[in-house]
């Protein structure tokens, strides 16, 4: 059994690719959790680092024409087979005849992305022993400051199953990410040349201002202190 506290104390201050080799040589069930974004920057590392590299995708049905062509892009560029996970109809279906299209400017996007993020999300995570998320803590002070480079998974972790979940890139900064991608020639989402920089479902997300944080292009309805969707809820179960 990993010792995740002792791994984090080596790994805290390592290079992205570093953590990477630790968690493929640690975990074979493991999967990398890509979200058609700059997050493309640890699909260029992994693939340089297994001939096994596992990539899944959430779907939630209301991401960006240029995310779904970008997902598209990757899988041929790579020769990868990215999975891609829908959420349950059914579920989706309720909601919509319950609450319309756009709930969620009303009452907030727990419930939305709960049904078409965090349930299919769940299903996936049951699956593996380990993820791999590219979250950092340069996205977000309201809630990712603290972000560690692997941490159990508190959040998808059941009495029966513990989840590692490695976050290779939370050291890193926008400017070093985007660094990489450049001199590797990674292809990456246009949306980006259109003035967004976090980038999520289609509906919640738009660009923003010279000088304003990536995070305010995210749910701007809401307080900073709540802009994560479920996905990393440990995230604000750490703060409270
Ligand atoms: S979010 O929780 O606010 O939507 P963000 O867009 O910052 O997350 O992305 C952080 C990381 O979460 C991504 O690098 C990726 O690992 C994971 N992620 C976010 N959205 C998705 C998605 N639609 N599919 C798969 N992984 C995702
Ligand atoms: Fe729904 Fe918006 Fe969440 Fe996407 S980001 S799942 S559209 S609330």
């Amino acid at each position: 059994m990993t010792d995740i506290n002792q791994l984090q104390l080596e790994l805290a201050d390592q290079s992205p690719r570093t953590i990477l080799k630790s968690a493929f040589q640690h975990f074979d069930n493991i999967a990398v959790s890509f979200s058609g974004a700059e997050d493309v920057a640890l699909i260029e590392l992994c693939h340089k680092l297994t001939d096994n590299l596992r990539v899944f995708t959430l779907d939630t049905g209301r991401l960006h024409p240029e995310t779904y062509e970008f997902i598209e892009r990757v899988r041929k560029h790579y020769n990868l087979d990215i999975e891609v996970l829908f959420p349950d109809a059914k579920e989706v279906q309720q909601l919509v005849n319950r609450k319309g299209l756009f709930s969620f400017y009303e009452d907030g996007h727990g419930e939305c992305c709960g049904i078409r993020k965090v349930n299919p999300l769940r299903r996936k995570l049951a699956t593996v022993d380990a993820w791999i998320t590219g979250q950092r803590k340069d996205q977000s002070p309201g809630t990712r400051n603290d972000v560690p480079v692997v941490q159990k998974d508190t959040a998808f972790s059941t009495d029966s199953h513990t989840l590692v979940k490695f976050n290779p890139l939370a050291n890193w900064t926008s400017k070093e990410v985007w660094d990489y991608i450049r001199v590797s020639e990674v292809p990456y989402n246009t949306l980006h040349e259109r003035g967004f920089i976090s980038i999520g479902c289609q509906p919640c997300t738009r660009p923003v201002l010279p000088g304003q944080h990536e995070r305010e292009g995210r749910w701007w309805w809401e307080q900073d202190t709540q802009k994560e969707c479920g996905l990393h809820a440990g995230n604000l179960i750490a703060r409270n």
